[in-house]
C-alpha cells in the first residue's frame, strides 16, 4: 500500500499543476522511505543518508545500456553509422576508464583557481545586462537577467559564436529533458522522442561543422584545446569530441540559468533577505549554497544498479534504475533542521552538484556566476518586486526553474 501510494505521487511529480512547489510531494515520499515502482526495474531513494550511500556504492554505475529499462539519453548524429550505432553518451554517463580519461582532458577549465580568473569578465556580463535597465520600469528576471550570464560564459569558454545562442537554447531545452523521468501513466508529460532525437543530431551537425571552423582557425577556447588533444593521438575521438561539447554547452545553460532564477525568487519573497545581502556582499556564498538545498536546480539523478544490492532495506537488482530524489534528501530533518526554512547560514550538506567521481565539473563556475549575479542585483536594482508570484514554471520536471518572473523596480543604479 506504501509503495502504491508513493508510486502515485512519483507520478505526480509529472503533473504540471505540481510545478510551483513540488516539496509537500517530496516530503511525503521521503516519509514513506524507499520504494519500487510496482514491479517495474525502478527504485525510488528519498533520504539523505540513502542518497549519499548511493552515490558513493562503487556497485553502481552511470551506463545506461546496463539497465534493464531503457532510459532517455542524449542522441549523437554520426552519418556513416547506423541508428543503433548513433548514441554515443556524453562522460555524465560513462564509467572509469573512458569516463576518467574525458573528465581530465576537460577538468584542468574548470579549477577553482581558472575560474576565479574569470570574476572581472563576469562581474562586467552582469553589469551589462542591468545596464540596459535604468529609469523605474519592469523585467523578466528568467529571461533578461538570470538568463544571459551563463549563456554567454559557457559560450566564451567553448568558442561557441554567441550568435548562434537562439538555436542552441532551443537545442539544449529538448536536450535537457532527456533528463526528467517519464510514466506510461503521465504520456502527455512526455517530451516527443522525435523531436529530441532531431536536437540531438542538429546539436552534434552544428558542433561537427564549428569543429571544422575551429580546426583551420584555432582560437584560445576549450574547443581548440579539445581538437588539438583529438589530433595529438589516442587521447579522445571525435565522437567523443563531439559529446564532450554537448555535454558542456547543455550543462552550461540550463543549471546555472535555474539557480540564479530560484535565488533571485527566494530573495524577492524575503525582502530582509535582500536587503541583508545588500548591505553585505558576503552574504551572497550563504545564499547561493542554500538555494541550492531549498530549491535545487537538479532535483533527481539516476544510477543504474551494477550488482545487487540493498538500500535503505529495499532490495535492488543489479539492471534496476535507481532514481535519488534529491529534492526530497535536500529536505530531509536528519540532516537539515527545520528543512523548509531558508536559512542561508546553515550548515549546508547539500547534494545539488552530486558526489563522487561525477561531482559537477562546472560547481565553481555556477558558484561564481551566481554569487556575482545576486551581488549586482542586491547592490544595483531599487526596490524590486514580484509582480506574479509564484512564477510561471519550465516544463521541466528535473532541471527546475521559472521559466519567467517579472519584477518591477524603482531604478536600476549605475554601476
Ligand atoms: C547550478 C548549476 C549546476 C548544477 C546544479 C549542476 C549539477 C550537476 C550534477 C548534479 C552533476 C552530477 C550528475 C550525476 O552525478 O549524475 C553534474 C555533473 C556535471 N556538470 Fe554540472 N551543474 C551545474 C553547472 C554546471 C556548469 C556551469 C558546467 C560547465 C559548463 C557543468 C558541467 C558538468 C559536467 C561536465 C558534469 C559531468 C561530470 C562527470 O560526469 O564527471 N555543470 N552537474
Amino acid at each position: 500500500m506504501t509503495s502504491e501510494q508513493s508510486t502515485a505521487d512519483y507520478i505526480r511529480l509529472l503533473d504540471p499543476a505540481v510545478r510551483p512547489d513540488p516539496y509537500p510531494l517530496f516530503a511525503r515520499l521521503r516519509e514513506r522511505g524507499p520504494f519500487r515502482i510496482g514491479t517495474a526495474p525502478v527504485v525510488v531513494v528519498t533520504g539523505h543518508a540513502d542518497c549519499t550511500a548511493v552515490l558513493r556504492d562503487p556497485r553502481v554505475s552511470v551506463d545506461r545500456s546496463l539497465a534493464k529499462l531503457q532510459l532517455g539519453f542524449m542522441p549523437i548524429y554520426d552519418a556513416t553509422k547506423t541508428t543503433a550505432e548513433q548514441v554515443k553518451p556524453s562522460f555524465l554517463f560513462l564509467d572509469p576508464p573512458d569516463h576518467t580519461r574525458l573528465r581530465r582532458l576537460v577538468s584542468k577549465a574548470f579549477t577553482p583557481r581558472v575560474v576565479q580568473r574569470l570574476e572581472p569578465r563576469i562581474t562586467e556580463i552582469v553589469d551589462d545586462i542591468l545596464d540596459k535597465y535604468s529609469a523605474a520600469g519592469t523585467f523578466d528576471a528568467v529571461t533578461d537577467f538570470a538568463y544571459p550570464l551563463p549563456v554567454t560564459v559557457i559560450c566564451e569558454l567553448l568558442g561557441v559564436p554567441l550568435e548562434d545562442e537562439a538555436q542552441l537554447s532551443h537545442w539544449s531545452s529538448l536536450l535537457s529533458r532527456t533528463l526528467d523521468p517519464t510514466s506510461r501513466q503521465a504520456p502527455e508529460s512526455r517530451a516527443d522522442p522525435a523531436e529530441l532525437e532531431r536536437a540531438g543530431t542538429e546539436l552534434s551537425v552544428y558542433f561537427e561543422r564549428l569543429t571544422e571552423r575551429r580546426r583551420a582557425d584555432p582560437g584560445p577556447d576549450l574547443l581548440s584545446q579539445l581538437i588539438a588533444a583529438e589530433d595529438a593521438g589516442d587521447m579522445l575521438t571525435h565522437d567523443e569530441l563531439i559529446s564532450t561539447c554537448a555535454l558542456l554547452l547543455v550543462a552550461g545553460h540550463e543549471t546555472t540559468v535555474n539557480l540564479i532564477a530560484n535565488a533571485t525568487l527566494a530573495l524577492l519573497r524575503r525582502p530582509a533577505e535582500l536587503a541583508a545581502l545588500r548591505a553585505n556582499p558576503e552574504r551572497a556564498q550563504g545564499v547561493v549554497e542554500e538555494t541550492l538545498r531549498f530549491d535545487s536546480p537538479v532535483q533527481l539523478m539516476p544510477r543504474i544498479a551494477a550488482d545487487d544490492l540493498t538500500v535503505g532495506g529495499i532490495s535492488v537488482d543489479r539492471g534496476d534504475l535507481v532514481v535519488m530524489l534529491i529534492a526530497a534528501a535536500h529536505r530531509d530533518p536528519a540532516v537539515f533542521p527545520d528543512p523548509d526554512r531558508f536559512d542561508p547560514a546553515r550548515d549546508n550538506r547539500h547534494l545539488a552538484f552530486g558526489l563522487g567521481a561525477h561531482f559537477c565539473l562546472g560547481a565553481p563556475l555556477a558558484r561564481l556566476e551566481a554569487r556575482v549575479a545576486l551581488t549586482r542585483f542586491a547592490q544595483r536594482v531599487e526596490v524590486p518586486r514580484l509582480t506574479t508570484d509564484p512564477p510561471v514554471y519550465r516544463e521541466h520536471v528535473n532541471l527546475r526553474g521559472p521559466a519567467h518572473m517579472p519584477v518591477e523596480f524603482a531604478a536600476v543604479l549605475p554601476r
